[in-house]
């Protein structure tokens, strides 16, 4: 399934069909149905119907010495392009490797001081960890855990923190609930005032995955794109768009696994500040002959639970990308993100990104004149000689480009 690029669409989706063969709902992807009208009825109110972003596929990242295949949710025509491209780069000269750290969610349930008075949620810990094991037994039962409660105390409020693992599924919900559920509890056993909200915090202090990359690599390539890492760690001007350039892969995952990505933007950008200003999320360095790469990163994400289960598109992503676990959905996301980092960076010190998206437009352009792959090729290099000499080239180029070259035929 390499060249998959190299085919007409429908024939890349009978090679992906074929190549999964058995899969449940493997067929929605060539009978091009819309999806029926209960499924967006039951996600969201005032449903009117569905917008579609394209869905490309990924052959054969290479993550902890296996290869996945992965599929994204994207509008950008460089992205596809450049995980392809990457994953092919790190498969056959380095390796990419992940470490799963705990997932910890924290939800906040917040007083006003003033409200509080001498009150202290500490002084009944043990009794809410035991209200709350038997008013959510189902997922104690499953292995769940609060892993602590913490306070913290600022101007005018204090916070309490209710850390939770919220197992395989995101866990906004269920850690929402536990919060509301404690409050009450404490409001009529023991007269706390009525909290000022409850609610599961978008941040996190901890990194859910790690991901280290190794690739071999001439030796001024290599420095540049350790420079351009320099660069994003001592301008938070910078920093942003190279974490957009991580974000751009990993956005489209959320999206096609049915997860929250606005969530997980307010977590990454976030974290990106956890050293005191917004830096990189990830660190590129060069040493003999190596590229070195690393992201630490939280994430929030579930395989279970949400749009995970009820968009058949989603359900499909995910098994086609052989998701099993949250775990490894993480290291998907995760490595995507980095592989996705190394192209910006690599295109931005080499040979700027307009040579690669204008590439991709002549590529766009043939496509829309012929379906033939040989005069698809032969158009795009005429196309591409006519960008040369103008700096510019259209649609009507490429007409009148191709009508001479069927005339010469
Ligand atoms: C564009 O979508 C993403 C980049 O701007 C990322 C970067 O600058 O690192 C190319």
């Amino acid at each position: 399934m390499e060249k998959l690029y190299k085919l007409s669409t429908f024939a890349r989706k009978e090679i992906i069909a074929q190549n999964y063969e058995g899969l449940d709902d493997i067929d929605l992807l060539l009978s091009n149905q819309f999806i029926e009208d209960e499924v967006g009825e039951a996600l969201i109110e005032n449903f009117i119907g569905y917008f579609q972003l394209p869905m490309g596929f990924v052959t054969g990242m290479p993550i902890d010495g296996k290869l996945v295949n992965t599929v994204l949710a994207v509008e950008e025509s460089s992205v596809i392009a450049a995980l392809n491209h990457s994953s092919k780069l790190f498969r056959n000269s380095g390796t990419i490797e992940t470490i799963i750290h705990p997932t910890i969610l924290i939800g906040q349930i917040a007083y006003n001081k003033d409200e509080l008075k001498e009150l202290d949620l500490l002084n009944h810990k043990q009794e809410i960890l035991i209200f709350l094991k038997k008013e959510f037994s189902s997922y104690f039962e499953r292995g769940g855990s609060i892993v602590d409660i913490e306070s913290i105390e600022t101007d005018n409020f204090i916070t309490y923190h209710i850390m939770v693992d919220p197992l395989e599924a995101m866990g906004a919900n269920l850690i929402t609930q536990i919060c509301e559920r404690s409050a009450a509890f404490l409001e009529s056993a023991h007269n706390f005032p009525r909290p000022l909200m409850c609610i599961l915090s978008n941040s996190s202090p901890q990194a859910s995955v790690t991901v280290k990359a190794k690739l071999m690599c001439e030796e001024i390539l290599g420095k540049r794109i350790a420079q351009a890492s320099a660069l994003s760690s001592e301008q938070p001007m910078r920093a942003s768009t190279h974490n957009k350039g991580i974000i751009n892969a990993i956005d489209p995952l959320l999206i096609v696994s049915g997860n929250d990505w606005r969530a997980n933007n307010a977590l990454l950008h976030s974290y990106a500040c956890k050293d005191g200003r917004y830096g990189p999320l990830s660190k590129w360095s060069y040493k003999d002959g190596i590229l070195y790469g690393e992201m630490s990163i939280p994430l929030q994400v579930g395989v279970v639970g949400g749009a995970t289960k009820v968009h058949p598109f989603a359900k499909l992503a995910l098994n086609l990308m052989e998701v099993k676990s949250k775990d490894d959905l993480q290291k998907i996301i995760a490595v995507s993100g980095l592989l996705q980092n190394f192209s910006a960076l690599r295109a931005l010190v080499s040979e700027g990104i307009i040579a690669g998206h204008m590439k991709m437009h002549l590529d766009n352009i043939s496509g829309e004149l012929t379906k033939d792959p040989s005069t698809h090729r032969k158009l795009v290099n005429l196309l591409q000689e006519r960008l040369k000499r103008n700096k510019k080239v259209s649609l009507s180029d490429g007409k009148e480009l191709l009508q001479n070259l069927l005339s010469k035929a």
